[in-house]
């Protein structure tokens, strides 16, 4: 199968903001898009974007995951961007219309569409560093895709980066591509020193999140993650994975914790970690490489309790287990 979000359906939808209104929603080619070399997002980085997936039950039909929750974390990023503000209805019928319209291309399971809602300042004006763009352009991409990382559920080796952040600390909950792009150099040179397949930021020892995914530390019964606060994104994913934990009688303790707990915890048998995202879904963490030395998680394999998590999840978004939270919307 093609690298995760390389292959894209011919069309998609968009909508454009100026003089105050929105324009009425349009399905365009997929592959192009004009934007005057001045606009404000190739500048100023006015984009955000978001990613949800579409899945295929076994009777044909359709179903979007957690679309409300994906729609109310685009308008907070929107406005935290100072982007023009938009409607739920409109976006909603946008990743609806769309998702529709390639309903046959969705893939089976483990496959799925990857949903790119994408919302850029589209304003010629160079001067306006402080002032935001009063254009935009919102459109939705599909992407049909299989797993995230390569190695699929193979537990994944994470270099802990005690030095560098992420992102601005108050623009982590942002799904901004300032904030993954910012990422890049270190995840790049971790991969090449280390062959870690990602960084897991933690500021001052204070463990955040990876440069793509939410982080979980499962030790026994109990689920430490990060309380949410302004640093890091509050995934959807993220609160899924903690509700089946608490339906599955897990207990889920969010609060700050070390680099130094971590390493503790994570020694001892039957300890499992996991990154959880949209394109994650839920990964194992095998080892983490801390000050030039590793460190395995548990056994340094899949762990049982993440992947019953990750089974719970799938079930749920397959058609196999009961939607008893309200997640899915038929398309
Ligand atoms: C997602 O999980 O949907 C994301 O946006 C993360 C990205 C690195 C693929």
């Amino acid at each position: 199968m093609a690298a995760f979000g390389t292959v894209f359906m011919p069309q998609m939808i968009q909508a454009r903001f100026s003089d105050n209104a929105w324009s009425e929603t349009s399905v365009v080619p997929s592959d192009k898009i004009e934007l005057h070399p001045g606009a404000h997002v190739l500048h100023y980085s006015s984009t955000c974007f978001e990613g949800l997936k579409a899945f295929r039950h076994e009777d044909g039909s359709i179903y979007l995951f957690r679309m409300d929750a994906n729609i109310a974390r685009m308008k907070q990023s929107s406005a935290l961007l100072s982007l023009p503000a938009f409607d739920d209805a409109m976006l909603k019928g946008m990743i609806i219309d769309i998702v529709r319209q390639f309903a046959d291309e969705t893939p089976l399971p483990p496959g799925s569409m990857y949903i790119r809602p994408t919302h850029i300042g589209t304003e010629a004006a160079i001067g306006k560093a402080a002032v935001p763009s009063l254009s935009s352009l919102l459109y939705v991409l599909l992407s049909p895709v299989g797993d995230y990382f390569a190695g699929g559920s193979t537990a994944l080796r994470i270099l802990l980066e005690e030095n560098g952040m992420r992102c601005a600390p108050h623009m982590g909950m942002v799904k901004s591509g300032g904030n993954y792009a910012s990422a890049l150099a270190p995840i790049s040179a971790a991969r090449e020193k280390y062959q870690a397949d990602q960084i897991l930021f933690c500021p001052g020892g204070d463990v955040q999140e990876t440069g793509a995914a939410n982080f979980i530390l499962i030790d026994g019964n109990e689920i430490i993650t990060k309380a949410l606060d302004s640093t890091f994104l509050h995934g959807v994913t993220r609160h899924s994975i903690l509700t089946i934990a608490k339906d599955l009688g897990m207990t889920v303790t969010e609060r700050n914790f070390t680099v130094d707990e971590l390493l503790e915890r994570s020694a001892k048998p039957g300890t499992e970690a996991a990154l959880s995202g949209t394109a994650a879904v839920l990964t194992p963490v095998g080892t983490f490489i801390h000050n030039d030395k590793e460190y395995k998680v548990g056994n340094g394999e899949a762990g049982p309790t993440t992947m019953r998590l990750r089974q719970a999840l799938n079930d749920i978004q397959w058609g196999k287990a009961a939607d008893t939270h309200g997640w899915l919307t038929k398309v």
